[in-house]
């Protein structure tokens, strides 16, 4: 387990990032029974409640075992969960490193929002964990998730794109470090 991380809350211009708490499983319900959140990913869509409270386990149990993950993300000045975005340990190309996920409700969408908390948990996660790429997959057709990679200071990686559990996913990355230099008679 990893400890002493000063993130129990992060904060933004207009949001705090917190870590989530049981009771936050009615929002990641809410979020992720909405079709339009998962148009890109469907197979991330929840139908039931326990279903939902099997997701957020399975954050806490991140949160738990290494004491970062995804957190939920609300207005500075109201109490009102506009969605979630966070990193989780992940493994790429035998490399270990830190997936970069964000959802947001539909209603919050259009207002830089998941831009603005992503570029922060991309900041947390550079300053805290350097030794450790970000990285994004998004499906080609989610442009605004592509967009909100680059808000972040990801950029695109097409040597790590793979397929995903819905298709093909387009790879972007942060501190990914370029290959060592060739040494010996293959050195240029
Ligand atoms: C992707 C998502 C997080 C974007 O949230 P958001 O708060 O609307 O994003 P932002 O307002 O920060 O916008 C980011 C960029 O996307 C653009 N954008 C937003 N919606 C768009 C759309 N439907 N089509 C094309 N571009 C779009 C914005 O104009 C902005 O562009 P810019 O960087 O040139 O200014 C949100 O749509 C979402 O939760 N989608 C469902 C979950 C998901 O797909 N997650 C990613 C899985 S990989």
């Amino acid at each position: 387990m990893i400890t002493g991380f000063d993130n129990a809350e992060l904060r933004t211009e207009r949001l705090t990032l917190r870590r989530p708490v049981a009771d936050d499983v009615v929002a990641v319900h809410e979020i992720h029974r909405d079709p339009l959140a998962c148009a890109h990913n469907p197979s991330d869509a929840l139908r039931t409640p326990e279903e939902a409270a099997g997701l957020l386990e399975r954050w806490l149990e991140h949160w738990r075992g290494f004491g970062f993950g995804y957190w939920v993300v609300r207005p500075r000045d109201a109490g009102r969960t506009l969605g979630f975005c966070g990193v989780k340990l992940t493994d790429i190309d035998g490399r270990r490193g830190l997936n970069l996920f964000y959802r947001f409700d539909p209603a919050a969408w259009g207002r830089g929002i998941a831009s603005e908390a992503a570029r922060e948990v991309v900041r947390w996660a550079r300053a805290t964990l350097p030794a450790l790429p970000v990285v994004a997959r998004v499906r080609p057709a989610n442009t605004a998730s592509q967009r909100v990679a680059v808000n972040a200071g990801l950029t695109r990686a097409d040597h790590l794109d793979r397929p995903g559990e819905d298709g093909p996913d387009l790879l972007f990355a942060a501190g990914w470090a370029p290959s060592p230099p060739v040494k010996g008679p293959f050195a240029r």
